[in-house]
């Protein structure tokens, strides 16, 4: 950089010029293995696995048309967030931990779920007739049981001659592993849909699901002690790479346009609801402060924070840049103004008005639009969100993971 500045004294144009060929090109993205925490913005079978019937659509079309060989479990057209980033940083698909057949653990593990809100289930959901089990404090007691799993496996105590065989990275490279933490969409999404608390009831547990969000962070930072039996007590490695990502614009989701839109609403610019951004724009200042708060808690810990919110805005502001054609309509749904109706989700079939609809065929451009579904983010916005993130853009401390990424052999796939 000195030498740059020299140059630099020779004229403001020369100095551009200098600059920009000799900038060194990003380093590629590069980590032993992924692992993800959260709801079904993450979730890549873990739902499904857990329970085959109530999430039997997230394996059938027109769920995961855009996904290599479809089958995906995955509650969006193609490819979720994580799987870009873990193929950004050169690894293969990341599986979900409850898939016990056919899952390929190499490059670490998935502990997201469908329905897995950031506050523990009892607090969030009392008395619906489904919950799903699966919220952040338990997502982050199957990691810990992970931890000892890989213990276990390498041990030539219990694993003697390697009998029993899975593919597993090493338990000395989580400490230098990626980990993701998107929560809260859960939390705030059924409490707006559902309309169990008012939009300025569900403004008030902003704090609470921060949090959650707070304490699982630092329980996956946390050095926790292990005695195996027969052996010393050992300290298991922690989490020491996390990206934090933000609550996406809750008032610019098909969903819950149709739910809370009407001539009483507010929206702004882009045509979203402005009181559910407001939620958004509340968790995503608190969470920032958080995290801001945790670095210096644990100042050997990198933590990430991703402004999924100011991506999300990006494409708002020029969709045409992102191939994005309706950025407020899903692309499966049943029509109306939102492309979106509580009576048949996608994946269904039933009556709309009267009217026969079946939900199970492709739509016409799921590469045009924000939320695949109505509810989840669509493969457009997973792809940008990942690339961002890593080329260094949305992304805390300034630069982010400052590294290129390597779509190409999930793209050559698709
Ligand atoms: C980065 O990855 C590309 C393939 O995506 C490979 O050709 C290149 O050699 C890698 N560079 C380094 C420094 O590992
Ligand atoms: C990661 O954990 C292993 C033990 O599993 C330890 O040997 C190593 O020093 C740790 N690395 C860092 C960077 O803390
Ligand atoms: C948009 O579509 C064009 C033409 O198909 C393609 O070349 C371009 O890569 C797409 N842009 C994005 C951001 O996907
Ligand atoms: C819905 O459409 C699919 C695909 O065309 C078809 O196989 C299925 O039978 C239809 N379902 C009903 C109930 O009509």
């Amino acid at each position: 950089m000195a030498r740059l500045s020299l140059w630099c004294l020779g004229g403001l144009l020369l100095c551009a010029v200098h600059l920009v060929a000799a900038a060194d090109p990003l380093p590629n993205c590069s980590y032993p293995a992924i692992y993800g925490f959260g709801d079904s913005l993450t979730d890549v079978g873990n739902g499904i696995a857990a329970f085959p019937e109530k999430f039997k659509h997230a394996e059938i079309d027109p769920y995961g048309i855009q996904f290599p060989m479809h089958a995906a479990d995955r509650y969006t057209d193609g490819k979720m967030f994580i799987d870009f980033l873990a193929f950004g940083i050169r690894r293969r698909p990341n599986y979900a931990i409850l898939r016990g057949t056919a899952g390929d653990f190499t490059y670490g593990s998935n502990f997201a779920a469908y329905g897995g809100s950031a506050r523990p289930v009892k607090v969030w959901n009392t008395g619906e007739k489904f919950t799903s089990p699966f919220s952040l404090d338990v997502q982050q007691q199957w990691f810990q049981r992970y931890k000892i799993r890989l213990w276990f496996y390498e041990s030539p105590v219990y694993n003697p001659n390697g009998r029993l065989v899975q593919s597993l990275p090493k338990l000395s490279s989580v400490n230098s592993s990626l980990f993701t933490v998107w929560a809260g969409y859960q939390d705030y999404f059924w409490s707006l849909y559902e309309k169990k608390l008012t939009v300025s009831q569900t403004r008030k547990i902003v704090p609470e699901v921060v949090k959650a969000i707070e304490e699982h962070i630092e329980k996956i930072l946390a050095v926790v002690e292990y005695t195996p039996p027969g052996f010393p007590t050992m300290l298991m490695p922690p989490a020491t790479e996390v990206l934090i990502q933000n609550q996406l614009p809750l008032g610019c989701v098909p969903a819950l346009l149709t739910v809370h839109g009407g001539s009483h609403a507010k929206y702004d610019e882009y045509g979203c609801l402005s009181d559910l951004n407001k939620i958004s724009k509340a968790h995503n200042k608190l969470l920032g402060e958080k995290v801001e708060a945790l670095r210096k808690k644990y100042p050997a810990a990198k933590l990430y924070y991703g402004d999924v919110y100011g991506v999300y805005e990006d494409i708002l502001k020029k969709p045409a840049d992102y191939n994005v054609t309706t950025p407020l309509k899903a692309c499966c749904g049943t029509g109306g103004k939102y492309n979106f109706n509580k009576d048949v989700w996608c994946g269904d079939f039933g009556t709309v008005e009267g009217k026969f609809v079946n939900l199970t065929t492709p739509c016409a451009n799921p590469a045009g639009v924000l939320s695949y579904d109505g509810i989840h983010t669509s493969n457009t916005v997973n792809k940008a969100l990942a690339t961002a993130f890593l080329t260094g853009k949305h992304i805390y401390p300034e630069g982010g993971f400052k590294c290129s990424p390597d779509f190409t052999f999930w793209d050559a796939r698709t």
